[in-house]
């Protein structure tokens, strides 16, 4: 492409521009941002979006310019800004509080070279090898969530009732977390995550029109305070599980500094749960509706594997990931200019009709199925081995126990543009 176009062309349409970034469009994605992505895939793939009360930004709505995106670091950095979109007023408060340091000191703030040497901390523990080291703790957690759901008498809420809690305890077990700290790490995590919802903010910010950013912040202070001082348990008396690792690892010869650490922790015990507590809930879901698919896996346990990734495509809990344009570069026939910012909309890349067969059909027996749900490039999902090893054992114990999943109400989504999914979903089950 020689000619590049000028933003009023790669303008998209105000009411498209307002489903695809507003945290509420996120509470009824089969109404609002799909068909919002669908749109945007056939007529202004990589076009720029003014929706009030937001900068303008570049929204990435394909496969393959994400896959550009993300393949070129250099370009499109990750260090320059927050990793989520956040309205005006939310991008002012946090630019004040932070000066000229970061929010976060954590992976997905930063650029390489520090990118990859704080990465390289933990990305051994993270192999697909040493997960599976953690089977056997692992699948004593899933049997416990299983037999929870059983007590109930063929009717509850596959959110609160099963999906919430195993995600969590997995993660905090291997983290180290005591089990009586759990309910504040998940009141921590949907504060942080949940910023944006009228329903997780907290009184004291809520009238703020910079409450997103209150929040998150607050939820990072609490945070804080409660890995430091297991960070220094920990130093003094260190174990075999991933607080240790983080807070006795060296880089250059030296421990890491008190902020880097919390950073660590802070990712690790917030990314790691509900996404996957979004994902299970949307995989039972899926389950209910298209029963044909129910009964193929109960036939051929082999096909967990294609249930779980055809739920991470299907549900796509990351909703998006920021990239900052480091110099002025030419990127899919338009002109961008350092500085500009660039939403990458995973679960469109995920429904991408140049990608996927029949997207909107849900079919564990796709092959090969090319989601991009944890991301790609030297970002990746640090625990994807871990998220998609949970899920596996979690539908092996669950699946010969279950002979069907009914729709029992409507489902609540969360209203978050970033991380986000079922909030409710009232469900019937029967027995095997
Ligand atoms: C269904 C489950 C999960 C999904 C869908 C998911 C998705 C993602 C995505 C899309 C990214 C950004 C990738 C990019 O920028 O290209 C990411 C990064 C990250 N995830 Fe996950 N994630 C999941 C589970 C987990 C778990 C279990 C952990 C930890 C135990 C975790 C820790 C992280 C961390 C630390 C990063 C930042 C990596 C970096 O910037 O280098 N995630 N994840």
């Amino acid at each position: 492409m020689t000619t590049t176009e000028s933003r009023t062309d790669a303008r998209i349409p105000d009411d498209v521009a307002a489903a695809a970034v507003l945290p509420l469009s996120y509470t009824d994605e089969q109404n609002v941002t799909y068909p919002a992505f669908r749109w945007l895939r056939a007529n202004n793939p990589f076009g720029v979006a003014h929706v009030e009360g937001f900068d303008p930004i570049w929204l990435a709505t394909t496969q393959e310019h994400i896959l550009a995106i993300e393949r070129d670091p250099a370009t499109f950095s990750s260090g320059r800004d927050e990793p989520m979109v956040n309205d005006r007023a939310s991008s002012a408060f946090l630019q004040l509080m932070r000066g000229d340091a970061r929010t976060l000191d954590t992976l997905a703030y930063m650029d390489a070279p520090e990118h990859t040497k704080i990465k390289n901390v933990t990305s051994s523990w993270f192999l697909p090898a040493t997960a599976r080291t953690r089977e056997e703790p692992i699948r004593a957690l899933a049997r416990e969530a299983v037999d929870h759901l059983m007590s109930f008498d063929g009717r509850c809420d596959v959110v609160t009732d099963f999906a919430l809690h195993y995600p969590l305890r997995v993660i905090m077990t291997l983290f180290g977390v005591p089990r009586e700290d759990e309910p504040l790490m998940l009141k921590l995590t949907q504060e942080l995550f949940g910023t944006t919802d009228p329903e997780e903010q907290r009184a004291e910010v809520a009238p703020e029109p910079d409450v997103a950013a209150r929040m998150w912040r607050a939820a990072i202070a609490d945070f804080a305070g409660y890995f430091t001082e297991l960070a220094a348990q920990r130093r003094a008396n260190p174990t075999d599980d991933l607080v240790s690792i983080i807070a006795n690892a060296r880089v250059d010869g030296e421990l890491l500094p008190d902020s880097f650490v919390v950073g660590y922790c802070v990712a690790i015990a917030t990314a790691g749960h509900d996404t996957t507590a979004s994902t299970i809930a949307g995989a039972v879901q899926a389950l209910a509706q298209f029963p044909d698919q129910l009964r193929l896996v109960k036939q051929d346990p082999a096909l967990i594997g294609g249930l779980v990734d055809e739920a991470l495509r299907w549900v796509s809990p990351v909703k998006h990931f920021q990239r900052v344009v480091a110099r002025d570069v030419e990127f899919a026939g338009r002109q961008l200019t350092e500085g500009d910012h660039i939403m990458l909309l995973y679960p469109s890349a995920n429904r991408d009709e140049a990608v996927f067969e029949n997207p909107d059909v849900f079919d564990i027996t796709r092959r090969p199925n090319r989601h991009i749900a944890f991301g790609f490039g030297p970002h990746m999902c640090i625990g994807q081995h871990v998220a998609k090893l949970e899920m596996r054992i979690l539908f092996e114990e669950l699946l010969p126990r279950i002979e069907s999943f009914g729709i029992d109400g409507t489902a609540k989504y969360g209203a978050a543009n970033f991380l986000s999914g079922l909030k409710t979903q009232p469900i019937t089950f029967t027995k095997a």
